[in-house]
């Protein structure tokens, strides 16, 4: 299952991965924005992070704008491997070297179709472990660190 979120930058390519998702037959879940009224891309970042931060859900996608605003949101919370991408190449490493569990595009910088191929790599793409592993486990010593001060 796939968390949703956007501001109302995002909210028409949020729509546009909705309806390929809904064709592929992956299940998902809105978390809004509903309309292209403005609202602050952190309520909408945080709803998805927290919860794959928590462990209620494994993977999202988020959008603004540019991307930046709701990487920069979802980044904060632990455990949140979040990696905005701008094109399919950068898409598919985001699992395989990072593991990224959220994927955040730019609603302003992406048309629909590039975007749903993109979402189509990062889901199709595998985690190659190893030394990336290594280098994951050492953001999460660095979390607990940090969470420790
Ligand atoms: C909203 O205008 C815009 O700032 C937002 O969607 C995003 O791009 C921020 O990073």
């Amino acid at each position: 299952m796939i968390l949703l979120g956007s501001d109302h930058g995002g909210y028409q390519l949020k729509a546009a991965i909705i309806e390929f998702l809904a064709q592929r037959g992956i299940s998902f879940e809105d978390c809004g924005t509903d309309n292209g009224n403005s609202v602050d891309y952190p309520d909408f970042g945080i709803r998805v992070a927290r919860r794959i931060s928590e462990g209620t859900a494994e993977k999202g996608i988020l959008i603004c704008g540019t991307g930046i605003g709701m990487s920069i949101v979802a980044n904060k919370f632990p455990g949140v491997r979040a990696a905005l991408a701008t094109d399919n190449f950068m898409a598919q490493m985001a699992k395989e070297h990072n593991n990224a569990n959220i994927l955040v595009l730019g609603g302003r910088v992406l048309d629909p179709h590039k975007a749903c191929g993109m979402v189509a790599a990062w889901l199709d793409a595998t985690f190659e472990g190893g030394r990336h592993q290594g280098r994951l486990d050492k953001i999460t010593h660095l979390e607990q660190e940090l969470r420790c001060r």
